[in-house]
């Protein structure tokens, strides 16, 4: 807690380090009550000036050491959360000793215990509550790191790289760990428990052996297979696709209950958020098991972007975050199908991202400042930076692409560098010039995209006309033209693409088939289009943009039912959608016998992948709405989504009923991603059909009872909730609970059900919850199951007349931003959000915020994402 108004840290005031740190020496002594952290570092001189500043954030220094001499308190100066030495020379032999309390720390950064277990969370900032330490990823280091503790108690002491030594000595278990690849503390990573391990192996592609191990609570051992396979599939695609061996012996996964994020990738050791890595079929759904997918995935990747070649400063951030989700989202495109991750990818940056971008924490890709870099963890620096690379990927191809990150990892293997060094590997590589393309990372703001095109029937020529700008955003104004790549076709009346070839060759790439935007306006034509095409604009969603184009509606229709662009067939769906949801906001909505056409088509054109039919004819969420519109009214919303959706199903109520029974199949689960396609579309038809019909309801309840999968158990559940009268919906829950209470996974999504529903999640019914046996505060997955649910999904709730649901969630925020300001301050993304409100909601979230600012002793994290909201 502070009390000042705390300093923001600048881009711009970078300094490289004056000292290096060959190597660290630690060891740790876990005691009931406290640790004791003893400390070697060998520094050597690498700048400039000869101080060297520590680190250090609620440690209880007990003895400090230069060259073997103890030092007193008048040879180093203490400044707020560090410690200075001054007049160093060459070369230096640095000890210390430091008391910390990990019983005690409960914002989960640093170490901690998480139930029965010690476990570290270090990124970005943590390694400071450790031990004093040049705690900043320029500061690259080889650890080795000695583990004392209870034999009994403890028999799993792990930290990263490979095992040195073990021995137990008086019920004392001592373990030595050694990591030959430097890096940044950071990455340190350490564990101790009571843990059971499942172990699997990996030939990498030049024949070495790797031992793969996930160690969890014994509970759990049944929910590691398929994190394994997961993993094995990653490090071969790693080696194929980007040429990326990994470099130890033994790479391991454990997974904790209590985490801030989703998981961690520390050396050698990554660590995961439970609920991001354990599945078995009774358990997890197929969303879950494509997300732990993903995220272990995403870890392992960062071996190489990030723990390899890593930052040099936090402003860098995206370049290994943006990069490894642009890898991770490659890989999970070649797992399952391309065009699935794409539309799922567009969503969440049209939803969270374009908001972020559009509201008082809109920063660029690679920011020029921030109070706390906890809050610098956004979808602007994950998923629009990888939003960038895969621009990059579009500009270059597939082979430059590859070319320059080759040269990248090469060239910078070891060191700590920038964004720009990423870039210019890619221009090397490449032989391009970039500057212009850099734009991306420095603006800040969702670029609109206008689109006009005129058709000459005589010359046979299109034109089309593009016009760009960037919205002013927090501290930024008069923004440049970008270099945005729009993929096109031209669609004609028989549904097949007819060629393109600009006026222009200069702009348009062949291969990718992209046209190079790069001025405020351009035009550009198109000859020999000898009818009138229907344009398809930005296929596969090839820049994060919004685009100002009027389609008709039969446009829409025709694209919705012949694009050759699955994301673009998808993209029409969801115009015609937004079409109908506003025209039932003013009273006027009703299908066309074209409409009715075009859905019929969709759902049962068999050829198709069942998940991406259930992509199509799903309705855009509520957010989703809401971020298509510069203001908005959430209780509109959804009774109009509602109107639609009711309409939907009842028009086509016995197409559902159909498609329901002809995938309704039985069969042994399996996580595979054609079973996996096929659920998803009879589950999305069961809750059509059970929302046009008691029949559906009925299937529904049979389903729930009978499931021998949580996907479909799950999917049924929701129905129930969302379709079923409330008793049934009740009765549902309350089995559900029954049945699982004994597992805190499956609790939470239970909880998630009923918090983020529009039927169920009132402000009095979430408090309800807050006392219910299954909540905990402390811990970060509880809290969004609840309080994340309700704010993100219930907006009917959430938003609702008396105030009620703003004035919970900053109760939440005021609660947590003691014990943990990270959980505190991500919780408030829904307020930040104020301006865009009508002016009723606007107000009342306004003064929630402000309530929040006077309540004063706020965290960093809170204190800087309420100010900047409410300037
Ligand atoms: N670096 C982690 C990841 O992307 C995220 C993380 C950040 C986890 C900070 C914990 C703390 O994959
Ligand atoms: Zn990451």
């Amino acid at each position: 807690m502070r009390d000042a108004q705390p300093k923001a840290i600048q881009l711009a005031d970078y300094r490289a380090p004056a000292y290096e740190v060959t190597d660290t020496h630690l060891r740790f002594e876990l005691h009931d009550g406290y640790t004791l952290v003893h400390s070697n570092l060998s520094l050597k001189h690498n700048g400039d000036e000869t101080e060297l500043l520590l680190n250090g954030q609620d440690l209880e220094l007990i003895s400090i050491k230069l060259d073997g001499k103890l030092l007193s308190e008048a040879d180093y100066t203490t400044a707020e959360e560090a410690l200075i030495l001054s007049n160093l020379g060459a070369s230096h032999t640095l000890e210390m000793t430091t008391r910390i309390y990990p019983e005690k720390n409960t914002a989960l950064e640093g170490l901690y215990r998480s139930g029965g277990m010690y476990c570290t969370q270090c990124e970005a900032e943590g390694f400071r509550r450790i031990t004093y330490y040049p705690d900043r990823p320029d500061v690259m280091s080889v650890f080795t790191t000695e583990i004392i503790a209870d034999a009994a108690q403890y028999p799993v002491l792990l930290s990263n790289g490979n095992p040195v030594s073990e021995k137990i000595e008086d019920g004392k278990k001592h373990v030595v760990w050694h990591d030959p690849h430097k890096k940044p503390a950071y990455l340190f990573a350490l564990v101790a428990g009571d843990l059971q391990v499942r172990d699997d192996h990996f030939t990498t592609c030049s024949g070495r052996e790797v031992l793969l191990r996930i160690f969890v609570e014994p509970q759990n051992v049944d929910k590691t297979e398929y994190a394994l396979d997961a993993l094995k599939r990653s490090m071969r695609w790693d080696e194929e696709v980007y040429g990326r061996e990994y470099d130890l012996d033994i790479f391991m996964i454990v997974a904790v209950d209590d985490f801030n994020m989703g998981a961690m990738e520390n050396k050698g050791l990554n660590i995961f958020n439970s609920s991001c890595v354990l599945a078995n079929p009774a358990t997890a759904t197929d969303a879950a098991y494509q997300r732990i997918e993903a995220i272990v995935a995403h870890e392992y990747f960062h071996n190489w972007s990030g723990n390899r070649v890593t930052c040099r400063d936090w402003f860098q951030l995206s370049l290994k975050e943006g990069f490894t989700v642009f890898r991770d989202a490659g890989f999970s495109a070649d797992m399952n199908s391309a065009t699935v991750k794409r539309i799922e990818d567009a969503t969440m940056l049209r939803t969270v991202q374009f908001a972020e971008d559009g509201g008082p924490m809109a920063h660029p890709v690679q920011p020029d400042s921030y109070i706390e870099i906890s809050n610098f963890y956004t979808v602007t620096i994950y998923e629009k930076g990888a939003e960038v690379v895969g621009m990059l990927h579009k500009i270059l191809g597939e082979d430059g692409f590859r070319k320059g990150s080759d040269l990248y990892f090469e060239r910078h293997d070891g060191q700590a560098v920038t964004i720009n060094e990423f870039v210019q590997a890619m221009e090397d590589a490449n032989d391009v010039d970039l500057t212009q393309f850099r734009l991306w990372y420095k603006q800040s703001g969702t670029p609109v995209v206008e689109v006009l095109t005129q058709y000459d029937h005589a010359a046979e020529r299109l034109t089309l006309n593009l016009r760009q700008y960037t919205p002013d955003t927090p501290g930024q104004t008069d923004k440049k033209p970008l270099w945005i790549p729009v993929q096109l076709g031209l669609i004609g009346h028989d549904g097949e693409d007819m060629e393109v070839r600009p006026d222009q060759p200069d702009f348009w790439t062949e291969d990718s088939q992209v046209l190079h935007f790069r001025e405020a306006e351009q035009t550009f034509s198109f000859g020999g289009v000898v009818e009138e095409p229907v344009v398809s604009l930005f296929r596969d969603f090839s820049a994060p943009v919004r685009i100002h184009y009027q389609h008709s509606q039969s446009a829409l229709r025709f694209m919705l039912q012949h694009d050759s662009d699955g994301f673009n067939r998808w993209d029409a769906g969801q115009q015609l959608m937004l079409h109908w949801i506003e025209l039932a906001e003013k009273g006027r909505f009703k299908f066309t016998q074209d409409d009715i056409d075009a859905l019929h088509t969709v759902i049962n054109d068999i050829e198709l992948d069942p998940a991406m039919v259930a992509y199509l004819l799903a309705l855009p969420s509520e957010s989703y709405i809401a971020e298509s519109r510069p203001q908005y009214d959430p209780v509109a919303i959804h009774k109009a989504r509602e109107q639609v959706m009711a309409a939907l199903a009842d028009t086509l109520s016995d197409d559902f009923k159909a498609c329901y029974q002809r995938l309704n199949v039985s069969g042994d689960y399996q996580p595979v991603p054609e079973d996996m396609a096929r659920r998803s579309l009879k589950n999305l038809a069961l809750s059509y059909w059970a929302k046009a019909d008691a029949e559906g309801v009925e299937a529904a309840r049979l389903q729930f009872s009978s499931a021998d999968n949580m996907t479909d158990q799950m999917a049924a559940l929701r129905t129930l909730v969302a379709h079923g009268n409330q008793a049934e919906a009740e009765q549902a829950l309350a089995e559900f609970y029954t049945q699982w209470q004994h597992d805190s996974l499956v609790v939470n999504q239970w909880l998630t059900v009923q918090c983020g529903s529009s039927k169920l999640g009132t402000p009095a019914h979430i408090r309800q919850l807050l006392e219910h046996e299954a909540f905990d505060w402390r811990n970060p997955n509880k809290v969004r199951s609840v309080i994340g649910a309700f704010a993100n999904q219930a907006l009917c709730h959430f938003h609702g007349a008396d105030g009620e649901g703003y004035k919970l969630l900053a109760d939440a925020v005021i609660r947590l931003n003691e014990s943990n300001p990270q959980i505190a301050s991500r919780l408030l993304t829904p307020l930040t959000r104020w301006k865009r409100l009508v002016p009723n909601q606007s107000q009342m979230m306004k003064s929630e915020l402000q309530r929040i600012m006077d309540h004063g002793s706020l965290s960093k994290d809170v204190y800087e994402v309420v100010s900047k909201s409410l300037m």
